[in-house]
This record gives C-alpha cells, sequence and structure tokens, in this order.
C-alpha cells in the first residue's frame, strides 16, 4: 500500500490506480511486456489465483527474474509467462481479458538494443482492442528519451486517436510539471 506522500508515482502508477477499478479477481488479463515482472505481479495480486495473467517478452533472461519474482511471492500458479512477441498475443490468449498494460521502450539495466516498436506494437494494440472486453482497459506507458521512442509514442497516439468514439474512449496524461521526457499514459477503454 503506497502512503499518500508517495502520490500516484508517475504513467505506471496512474495505470494501476485505473486498472484496479476495472479488474476484478478472476479475471483474465494481460502484461504485454513482462520485462522483470513487475506489473505481472501486481496483476496477478489483482486477478487472484482463480485469475489469469498472460505475460509476454521477447528476452529469456527477464522472464526468468519474473519467474522468480512470481515465485517468491506465491504469485506464479495465476501467471502463463510467454516467451514470444505480443504481436502474437492473439496466438496464446483465447479468452476475452478486462485489462491489457503495455510497459514500452527498454528493459532498464539491460541495454538498449531490445526495444519495443511500433509495427509490432500497433500489431498488438490492435489484437488488445479486439480482446478487451466491455469496461476493460489498455494502460500505455510511453517513454521517449530513447532513439526510436518518439516515434513510437506517435504510432500509438495516432492509433489511439482514431478509435471509433461509439466503442473505446482514448486518453492521454501527462505530467506537467516534468521534463517533456518523461514517460506518459495513453489509456483506451473499451465501451459496452
Ligand atoms: C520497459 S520494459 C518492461 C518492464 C516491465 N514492466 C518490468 O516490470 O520489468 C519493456 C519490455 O518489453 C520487451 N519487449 C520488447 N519487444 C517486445 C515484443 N515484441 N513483445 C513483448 N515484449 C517485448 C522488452 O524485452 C522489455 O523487457
Amino acid at each position: 500500500m503506497k502512503s499518500g506522500r508517495e502520490g500516484l508515482g508517475g504513467s505506471v502508477g496512474l495505470s494501476h490506480l485505473l486498472l484496479r477499478r476495472a479488474v476484478r479477481p478472476g479475471a483474465a488479463v494481460v502484461d504485454a511486456t513482462c520485462g522483470r515482472g513487475h506489473d505481472t505481479l501486481f496483476l496477478a495480486r489483482l486477478v487472484g489465483g482463480k485469475g489469469t495473467v498472460w505475460a509476454f517478452d521477447i528476452q529469456e533472461d527477464a522472464l526468468a527474474a519474473a519467474r522468480e519474482l512470481l515465485d517468491g511471492e506465491g504469485c506464479l500458479t495465476q501467471v502463463r509467462l510467454v516467451n514470444a512477441g505480443h504481436e502474437r498475443m492473439t496466438e496464446y490468449v483465447r479468452e476475452p481479458v478486462r485489462g491489457v498494460v503495455f510497459n514500452l521502450g527498454f528493459l532498464p539495466g539491460a541495454g538498449r538494443d531490445v526495444i519495443t516498436r511500433p509495427h509490432t506494437t500497433l500489431a498488438a494494440l490492435e489484437q488488445a482492442a479486439h480482446t478487451l472486453l466491455p469496461g476493460g482497459i489498455i494502460a500505455i506507458s510511453l517513454y521517449t528519451g530513447h532513439a526510436g521512442g518518439v516515434e513510437e509514442a506517435e504510432a500509438v497516439e495516432h492509433w489511439a486517436a482514431q478509435l471509433p468514439i461509439r466503442s473505446f474512449n482514448a486518453w492521454l496524461s501527462r505530467q506537467l510539471n516534468r521534463s517533456a521526457a518523461a514517460p506518459y499514459l495513453v489509456l483506451v477503454e473499451k465501451l459496452a
């Protein structure tokens, strides 16, 4: 539990707050960029032992670290760790989901040669939007401080902006009192 002094905690903290509202125990959700599993752990606690978290990453080492974290926290049973790109999401996820998390960019501490890329990110977002249940949300944390980050963020904003208003709400949240390079959040809510 966060103290009030820690506040919302940037784009990831804000996305967690909104996911808490949309995701109930027993639900299925996706972490599209598992990395070392911090968002996956948050989602695993949210859905509980009767839910399912599908967690994708292309880096085996990161998934191994995530497995250790989840196991240590007693949350591994409800998590399916998938060593594949999120652009293959619907090959694995065959059930409707209440939430999808993207934390784009590179894995801190692992070098910047493996980064998320617009083409695969957009393919995954399309699949996420189809797989999402009404009332569910897609939370996308965007980073612009690395090479390729601005282009990817622009592609995601453009994708979200063209979603039909009768079926989706699309939001952008940026911290005005941080540097322009600070991570920010695009949020997509599917309507009934
Ligand atoms: C910002 S990090 C995610 C951090 C993670 N949420 C955590 O808690 O550690 C972005 C991750 O996206 C992964 N990634 C890059 N391209 C991917 C793809 N096509 N599909 C799935 N994951 C990908 C990277 O390997 C990296 O681990």
